[in-house]
C-alpha cells in the first residue's frame, strides 16, 4: 500500500427547507456552504488504550458498607462484562475520608484462600438485591445533604469493601483501580501511609491484582477538609506510596495513577505543575477530572451547545501542555468525568440528551491526546450513572456498549467540519473499526447531529463505494420532548434487555454503497464502512 494521504472531499449540502430560518447561513453565499473535509485513511493520528472507555464507581457506595454488596448483582456483572476491556476506578470525594479497619487478623485470612471468593459465591441473592436497591435511594438523599454542607464524616471500611470490589471487577473482567486516602497526614502535613500499608498488605495476602491512586481532587482539600496540600508535597506523597509498592511482591510493578486534579479553571494555577516536579516519576499516567457544567445550574440547551462541548478542547490542551513540559512521554487520562458535576443534572444526565456530551467527549479525547476516559459513574451515586437505581441500562450505557464493539483504538483524521457553520452542529470523528468484529481496513465514522435542520452529507468515493453498517441511536419519542427520554432506539427499535442475563442483539442496518448519509435530527450514530480498505487500519 502506498501511504499517500488521500484527500477526500465531503461536501455537505444544505437543503434549507421552507419556513426553517437559519440565521447562521445568512452571512454566506450558498457556495460557501459546501464543506470541504479532509479525510486521511492512510495514517493514524494516534492510538488510545484498549481500555479507553472505562468507568468508575463512586466511593460514596462504601458510605455504608452494606451497599458494596450491590456489586454482587449478577445482572450488574453481566452488564459490566459488555463494557470490557476497561478499568473500574473506585474513588471520589469520600475516598479521602475512608479508613481501612480490618475485622479479621491476617492469620485468619490466610486460611481462607482467594479461591473461597469465586464468582458465583459472592453473588447477591435477589431478595437482598431488592432491599439494597430501595435503601440506596434513601442513602442518596443523606449523601446529597452531606455534599451540600461539605462536611464529610470519616467512613470505616473493612475487608468486605475490597473483597466486593475485587470480586466484581475480576468476575466482570475489568481492571480495578483503588483510590487511597491522601488526607491521612502527620502533624508536618506529610502523608501518613500506615493505613494504606495495612490495606496493601491485606490485598496482597488475598492475591488481588489491582492498581492504585492516592487522593481525589486535592485542589479542593481546603474546602472539603480545611487542609491545604501543595502539589510538590503531594508528589512526594506519591513517591512514598511508590516505594511502599516496590517493596511488595504483588504490587512492585502495579499501576499508580494520579493526582486526579480538578479541571483547569480560569486563571487559577493548578497544583498539577508542582505535583509533576516531584511526583511525575512515581505515576504511570497523569489523571485529571472534567465536567462540562454544574448539575444544579444547567439546561437542555447546554447539553446540545457546541460551544459547551468545545470547552473540553482548551481544557485538555492546557493539561496536555503542562504535562508535556514536565514529563513529555507521560500518558494523560481523564480519571473521572461526566456531563455535570454535583452528582449530575437531574432529568438530563441520565437521559438521551446526555449522549451528546458523552460521545463528543470520547471523540475529542481520543483525537486530542488522552488515552483513557473514565466515566463517572457505572452505577450508584447521582444521576450521571450508566445503569439506573433498578440496575437497568440507561441510554449512555447502550451508547457505551456500541462504542466498545464498533470503535477501534486507532484514531484517524477527519477535519474541516468546524466551519460548517458557526454553531458546529454536526460533529464527526473517525477511527479504525473494531478489529475483533470487522475486517482489516474497515473504518467507523462517529457522528452526531445536534441540529433540527436539513443537511445532507455526501460521501467521498472511498467511503461511498463501501457497504455500510449503520447504528443510529435516537430517542424513542420525536422532537425536543424525546431528548428527556430514558430509553433509546437503535435503528428505530427500542433497546431493552431480553432478560436479566441477556442483552439484545445490537445489530446494524446494512446499507448499500451510497454517495450520501442521512443523520436524523438529534441523533447519535456509528457508520462502519466495511470495505473502506483504509491502509492505516491494516
Ligand atoms: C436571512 O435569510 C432568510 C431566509 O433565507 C431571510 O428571510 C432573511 O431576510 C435573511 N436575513 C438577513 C438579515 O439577511
Ligand atoms: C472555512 O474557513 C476558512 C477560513 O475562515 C475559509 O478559508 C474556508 O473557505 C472555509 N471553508 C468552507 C468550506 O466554508
Ligand atoms: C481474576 O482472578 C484470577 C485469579 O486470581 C486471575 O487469574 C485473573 O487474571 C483475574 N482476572 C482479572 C480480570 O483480574
Ligand atoms: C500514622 O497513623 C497511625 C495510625 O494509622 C499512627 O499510629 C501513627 O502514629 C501515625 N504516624 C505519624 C507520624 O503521624
Ligand atoms: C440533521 O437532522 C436534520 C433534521 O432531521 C436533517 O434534515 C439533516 O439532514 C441532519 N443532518 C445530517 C448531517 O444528516
Amino acid at each position: 500500500m502506498k501511504s499517500i494521504p488521500v484527500l477526500l472531499l465531503l461536501p455537505v449540502l444544505f437543503s434549507a427547507t421552507e419556513g426553517v430560518h437559519n440565521p447562521d447561513l445568512n452571512q454566506t453565499s450558498s457556495e460557501d456552504l459546501d464543506l470541504t473535509v479532509v479525510l486521511d485513511l492512510s495514517s493514524l493520528v494516534r492510538r488510545v488504550d484498549l481500555r479507553f472507555l472505562s468507568v468508575t464507581v463512586d466511593a460514596s457506595l462504601a458510605s455504608e458498607e452494606k451497599f458494596m454488596f450491590l456489586l454482587g448483582s449478577s445482572k450488574l456483572r453481566m452488564l459490566s462484562r459488555a463494557l470490557t476491556p476497561s478499568f473500574l476506578r473506585f474513588g471520589g470525594t469520600r475516598q479521602d475520608f475512608m479508613v481501612f479497619t480490618p475485622q479479621r487478623s491476617l492469620q485468619q485470612d490466610s486460611g481462607s484462600s482467594a479461591a473461597a471468593l469465586t464468582c458465583d459465591k459472592l453473588e447477591l441473592p435477589p431478595w437482598l438485591e431488592e432491599r439494597l436497591k430501595k435503601e440506596w435511594t434513601h442513602q442518596q438523599v443523606l449523601l446529597m445533604r452531606e455534599d451540600l454542607r461539605r462536611k464529610y464524616r470519616r467512613v470505616k471500611f473493612t475487608e468486605n469493601t475490597v473483597d466486593m470490589l475485587h470480586s466484581f471487577t475480576n468476575c466482570s473482567g475489568m481492571d480495578l483501580i483503588f483510590g487511597l486516602n491522601a488526607l491521612l497526614r502527620t502533624a508536618d502535613n506529610v502523608w501518613n501511609g500506615s493505613n494504606a500499608g495495612s490495606l496493601l498488605q491485606y490485598c496482597e495476602s488475598r492475591g488481588y491484582r489491582m492498581s492504585w491512586e492516592l487522593g481525589n481532587e486535592p485542589n479542593s482539600y481546603e474546602k472539603k477538609a480545611g487542609i491545604r496540600v501543595d502539589g510538590y508535597q503531594l508528589g512526594q506523597d506519591f513517591t512514598r506510596l511508590r516505594e511502599m509498592m516496590s517493596q511488595s511482591k504483588l504490587y512492585h510493578d502495579a499501576g499508580l495513577f494520579g493526582p486526579d486534579v480538578g479541571q483547569p479553571r480560569d486563571r487559577r494555577t493548578d497544583i498539577l505543575q508542582g505535583f509533576l516536579q516531584s511526583g511525575a516519576e512515581a505515576v504511570d499516567a497523569v489523571t485529571w477530572h472534567h465536567y462540562y457544567v454544574n448539575g444544579r445550574d444547567t439546561s437542555l440547551e447546554d447539553f446540545l451547545d457546541p460551544e459547551v462541548l468545545d470547552t473540553l478542547i482548551w481544557k485538555t490542551n492546557e493539561v496536555l501542555e503542562t504535562v508535556k513540559l514536565a514529563s513529555p512521554e507521560k500518558s494523560v487520562w481523564l480519571g473521572e468525568t461526566s456531563s455535570a458535576f454535583g452528582g449530575g443534572a437531574v432529568g438530563l444526565s441520565d437521559t438521551f440528551v446526555a449522549g451528546f456530551m458523552w460521545l463528543d467527549k470520547l471523540g475529542l479525547a481520543a483525537k486530542l491526546g488522552l488515552d483513557v476516559v473514565m466515566r463517572q459513574v457505572l452505577v450508584g451515586s447521582g444521576t450521571y450513572h450508566l445503569v439506573d437505581e433498578n440496575l437497568d441500562p440507561l441510554p449512555d450505557y447502550w451508547l457505551s456498549v456500541l462504542y466498545k464493539r464498533l470503535v477501534g483504538p486507532e484514531v484517524l483524521n477527519i477535519e474541516g467540519l468546524h466551519n460548517f457553520s458557526r454553531r458546529k452542529r454536526v460533529r464527526l470523528y473517525l477511527h479504525c473499526a473494531h478489529r475483533q468484529r470487522y475486517r482489516r481496513g474497515a473504518v467507523t465514522l462517529i457522528s452526531m447531529n445536534l441540529s433540527h435542520r436539513a443537511v445532507r452529507v455526501s460521501l467521498p468515493a472511498r467511503l461511498s463505494s463501501s457497504t455500510v453498517e449503520a447504528f443510529v441511536l435516537q430517542s424513542e419519542q420525536p422532537g425536543e420532548e424525546g431528548l428527556y427520554s430514558r430509553s433509546v432506539t437503535l435503528n428505530t427499535e427500542v433497546l431493552k434487555m431480553v432478560d436479566d442475563q441477556t442483552l439484545p442483539d445490537l445489530k446494524g442496518a446494512r446499507l448499500p454503497p451510497s454517495d450520501h448519509l442521512q443523520l436524523p435530527a438529534y441523533s447519535l450514530a456509528f457508520f462502519v464502512f466495511i470495505d473502506a480498505a483504509a491502509s492505516a487500519c491494516f
